[in-house]
């Protein structure tokens, strides 16, 4: 894997564009007289963390978050260390610039902003040749690629090519959040047109300028992608985001126990949750195998969590027919049941043979789930009816209302906590500040997606194994409910803080990597210290 050290070749404006080695006012005067760089630069010499004072500084003098987006995008494109260092620095308060919801908007304004540094667009023009496409590539040992089709950006809906935001942040994620060396990080746009009429008629728009082909195309051309990273990226795990829903369940089914790959809408959403039920239970007591689970909601999110919960309470011993029967699904046409004949394969899975209901109480009052997961986009849809059947039902109900952005969440924690008399554990998809409620005080914890794939990662990126296996997953959620502290317990968070995300991904690495080993998938040789072993591993922003 290339390094950071000091290449021989580069000298002068040469070495000073290179965003890997430039140290811009970093360079001592002795490497400023050896690499020709004397005069290029202003005379002060400064350490890393007084370039860091001054781009913080910069960062409060911008407007907004996108402002602040394209500082620190530039940054990235003239000095990656400082670039990282800014993000290691604060990660809770960066990922939000760099990531959701930041992202979003530059993802609608991509083409406009457009900048020659970027990932990889594949299209589906590259048909027969996609192997020779990803050799184009600089670097050679290429370790994961974060791959989006830009069907389905955020809640944004289908932005095209524009989508390459989405794995360009989401890879800045695997370092600012687990410590991931960025050199072996590959962002690619799998670009195979557009239907939004908007970006095929704006004349700025980076895209291929047609429609969506047919499923039987884009399964053939995703088929060559897979193969040809295969070959030409052997070490390479593939990350699947942001594909249209459909789309992404069909394409994980597909490779999931195929090759190394995995889908964080789809999984790594589903382990956050995961973690948060786990977390929950902490605070309630009980097992997740005698859990009963509603999941308000039924597309790729609502689905990827029924399976992740399956999954788990397979583990703790039920068959696959006895936690089936513990989960129920609702959508926009109500209850998922056997009798109904708008259900794709995924939902068919989940349908019980009892009678329909379009009523969200009614099913409640019947099914009496001991959790109830919103994920429907329904903004408000948990009313003060439902907050109140849950808790008659349960002596302490947990309520996840992670539907975003903020008007789309389910319920609010102030209403959560007013309506359930403060009984409910609550979690949310978006940030909510702490809720003061009969004098006491509680600390809403937010499912944010960067909990989990940057520490899964990690794991992989430690191991390389064969596969990402459910249990990978399952590990990852004990490890991060393990490290809830009793004080966090006490003010109703399931989740631990969210600046501790650095050490949370080490933990999460370390126990996938464990995993990936026992299960014999690892394709390296296992050390004595694991945790000294992947320790060495971790990228630290420091010039060399
Ligand atoms: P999707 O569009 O695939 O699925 C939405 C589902 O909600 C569909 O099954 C639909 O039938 C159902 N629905 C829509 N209107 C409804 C209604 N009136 N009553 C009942 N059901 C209704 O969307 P996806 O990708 O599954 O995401 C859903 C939501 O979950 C989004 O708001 C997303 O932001 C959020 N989400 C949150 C995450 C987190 O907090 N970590 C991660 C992933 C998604």
């Amino acid at each position: 894997m290339t390094d950071n050290n000091k290449p021989d070749i580069q000298h002068g404006n040469e070495l000073l564009r290179d965003e890997r080695y430039n140290k811009g006012t970093a360079f001592t005067e002795s490497e400023r007289q050896e690499l020709n760089i004397e005069g290029l630069l202003p005379p002060v010499i400064e350490d890393i963390d007084k370039q860091l004072k001054r781009v913080l500084f910069q960062l409060d003098n911008k407007k907004n978050d996108l402002e602040r987006y394209i500082l620190l995008t530039n940054l990235l494109d003239r000095n990656e260390t400082l670039f990282f260092k800014t993000l290691m620095s604060d990660p809770k308060r960066f990922v939000p610039i760099m990531y959701d919801p930041t992202v979003g908007e530059a993802c609608l304004k991509f083409s406009e902003i457009y900048r020659d540094k970027s990932g990889m667009y594949v299209t589906s023009n590259n048909k027969g040749k996609m192997s020779d496409v990803l050799k184009n590539w600089p670097e050679k040992d290429i370790r994961f690629i974060c791959v989006s089709s830009g069907g389905r950006i955020l809640g944004l809906g289908d932005l095209g090519a524009n989508g390459m935001g989405i794995p360009l942040g989401k890879l800045q994620l695997y370092t600012a959040c687990a410590a991931i060396p960025p050199y072996g990080l590959l962002p690619v746009l799998f670009d195979f047109g557009t239907d939004n009429e908007t970006l095929l008629n704006d004349p700025f728009y980076i895209g291929l300028r047609q429609h969506r082909p047919s499923t039987d195309v884009i399964d053939e051309l995703v088929e060559e992608f897979t193969e040809s990273v295969k070959s030409v990226f052997p070490q390479c795990c593939i990350h699947f985001e942001d594909w249209k829903g459909a789309d992404a369940l069909r394409i994980l089914k597909k490779y999931k126990n195929k090759i190394c790959c995995y889908n964080d809408d789809i999984q790594g959403t589903s382990a956050v949750v995961l973690a948060g039920i786990m977390g929950a239970l902490k605070i309630k007591g009980g097992n997740l195998k005698d859990q009963r689970i509603l999941i308000f909601g039924a597309g790729s999110a609502g689905i990827g969590i029924a399976d992740m919960l399956s999954a788990a309470i397979q583990a703790e011993g039920k068959t696959e027919n006895e936690a089936v029967s513990q989960i129920s699904l609702f959508d926009i046409n109500g209850l998922i049941v056997k009798s109904r004949t708008d259900l794709n394969e995924y939902q068919k899975v989940f349908a019980h043979d009892v009678s329909s209901s379009k009523d969200l109480n009614e099913v409640i009052s019947d099914f009496k789930p001991s959790i109830l997961i919103g994920v429907s986009t329904v903004g408000k849809a948990f009313t003060e009816t439902i907050v109140k059947t849950m808790s008659r039902i349960n002596e302490r109900p947990v309520i996840f209302a992670l539907s975003n952005p903020t008007d789309h969440a389910e319920c609010s924690a102030q209403d959560a906590y007013t309506w359930s008399d403060g009984k409910v554990i609550f979690a949310a998809g978006i940030p909510f500040d702490p809720v003061t409620y009969n004098g006491n005080t509680y600390c809403p914890s937010q499912a944010n997606n960067y909990y989990c794939f940057p520490g899964v990662s990690l794991g992989i990126y430690a191991t390389q194994p064969k596969l990402v296996t459910d249990q990978m997953w399952i590990e990852a959620c004990k490890a991060l409910a393990e490290m809830l502290t009793d004080d966090e317990k006490n003010k109703g968070m399931v989740l631990p803080p969210q600046n501790d995300i650095l050490d949370i991904s080490f933990n999460i690495g370390v126990r996938v990597a464990e995993t990936a080993f026992a299960a014999g998938l690892a394709q390296v040789k296992q050390p004595e210290d694991l945790r000294s072993w992947i320790s060495d591993m971790l990228y630290k922003p420091e010039y060399k």
